[in-house]
């Protein structure tokens, strides 16, 4: 059985062929609207959620599936004290594939652990966000033709911004990438991913604060929102809020067939006069996530025309070491509530331990 917490969890090769299912989808969605009949797919989300949640039950019910679920943690037995290993027992159950979204880093993880179904990161507080990876990569591929040889720029709140770490992984893995990294000094992206995707893969790699001086050189512009619900300091929030407001005047600084992603909503950092242009692909985007959601339900419930994947442990717990008197210090990891959880870290190549659950290095 393979869960998807991590970009990593998959393979070159598997991303590959999930990208042409979601494409072979798109192409014909009919062709799929039984290949789930008489499944259930569970929606875990502790979290608001308004694309991630609806495209998966959307895409489960496109594929002849059932779905159920919460849509919050009050609405959960999470507010009696509920850990999440004894949830996705339960509903481990009552269910062939579940989706998670939480708002502490790990918690999928630590329900992949205890689950005897596929487990689907659907977002874990600022730390990944796969499948919109999943998202954001096909239509990359459907406005460039190819995944490598890119310069991409991602801009706004590259710490707390999840769907930037998880593409940020995905991207590392292609030929002659580049990425240069917008953002407010406060917000510039976590030194853990510079020093495990970008340095040991020799990506170039720039972090500069102007999106005007960023601009002409990007291939691929991926917007963010200011993560608002990830700040302790709200007066910081109020403070950087503004700080990328992409314009229909902005854009003429941009190359002809540049591409501005977005994995929404938005807030203000997108103008509506952008959405007109040629080369704004969010909506799109959005519409992707509906395709590669199918193509990933069908693929870790083994029923994709490639097969069932084989058994592959997690990225993240490969060579993970136990630690039992001392658990991780980032407030936001779900090491800090759960009940029963022993803490553990992973060595990075340059011998730092980082905890296996939100990746921040071991205080
Ligand atoms: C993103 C998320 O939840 O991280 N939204 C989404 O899933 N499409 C981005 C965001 O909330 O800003």
């Amino acid at each position: 059985m393979r869960h998807l917490l991590d970009p990593f969890d998959f393979s070159v090769e598997e991303l590959d062929d999930l990208l042409h299912l979601g494409q072979a989808i798109a192409a014909d969605p009919a062709k799929y609207a039984h290949v789930c009949d008489g499944k259930v797919l569970a929606t875990l989300f502790y979290e608001p959620s308004t694309r991630t949640r609806l495209s998966f039950t959307s895409a489960m019910m496109h594929l002849g599936g059932n779905v159920l679920g919460f849509s919050s943690a009050n609405a959960s037995s999470a507010s009696k004290g509920e850990t999440v290993a004894d949830t996705i027992r339960v509903v481990s159950g009552y269910a062939d594939i579940a989706a998670m979204r939480h708002p502490l880093e790990g918690a999928p993880m630590r329900a992949a652990m205890f689950s005897r179904i596929p487990v689907i990161n659907a977002g874990d507080g600022g730390h990944q966000h796969p499948t919109q990876t999943l998202t954001d990569l096909m239509t990359i591929l459907s406005r460039r033709g190819r995944l490598d040889h890119l310069r991409v720029g991602f801009c706004g709140d590259l710490k707390y911004g999840r769907t930037v770490h998880s593409l940020m992984h995905a991207l590392s893995r292609y030929e002659g990438i580049e990425f240069v990294l917008i953002s407010p000094e406060e917000l510039r992206v976590p030194r853990h991913l510079i020093d495990s995707v970008v340095v040991p893969n020799n990506i170039p790699c720039t972090e500069v604060t102007s999106l005007e001086d960023a601009m002409p050189s990007l291939d691929i512009l991926y917007m963010t929102r200011i993560q608002r619900e990830r700040f302790a300091d709200k007066l910081e929030y109020e403070r950087l809020k503004n700080s990328y407001i992409l314009d229909a005047e902005k854009m003429k600084l941009g190359k002809a067939d540049m591409a501005v992603l977005h994995p929404l909503p938005r807030v203000n950092e997108i103008t509506l006069d952008v959405d007109n242009d040629p080369r704004a692909a969010y909506f799109e985007q959005t519409q992707n996530g509906l395709y590669m959601r199918m193509a990933l339900i069908m693929t870790l419930l083994g029923l994709a025309p490639t097969g069932p994947l084989a058994d592959k442990p997690l990225a993240f717990l490969q060579g993970a070491e136990k630690y039992p008197d001392d658990p991780c210090q980032f407030r936001n990891c779900i090491t800090r509530t759960e009940e029963g959880l022993i803490p553990l870290y992973v060595r990075s190549e340059s011998g730092e331990l980082r905890c296996a659950y939100c990746e921040h290095s071991k205080k």
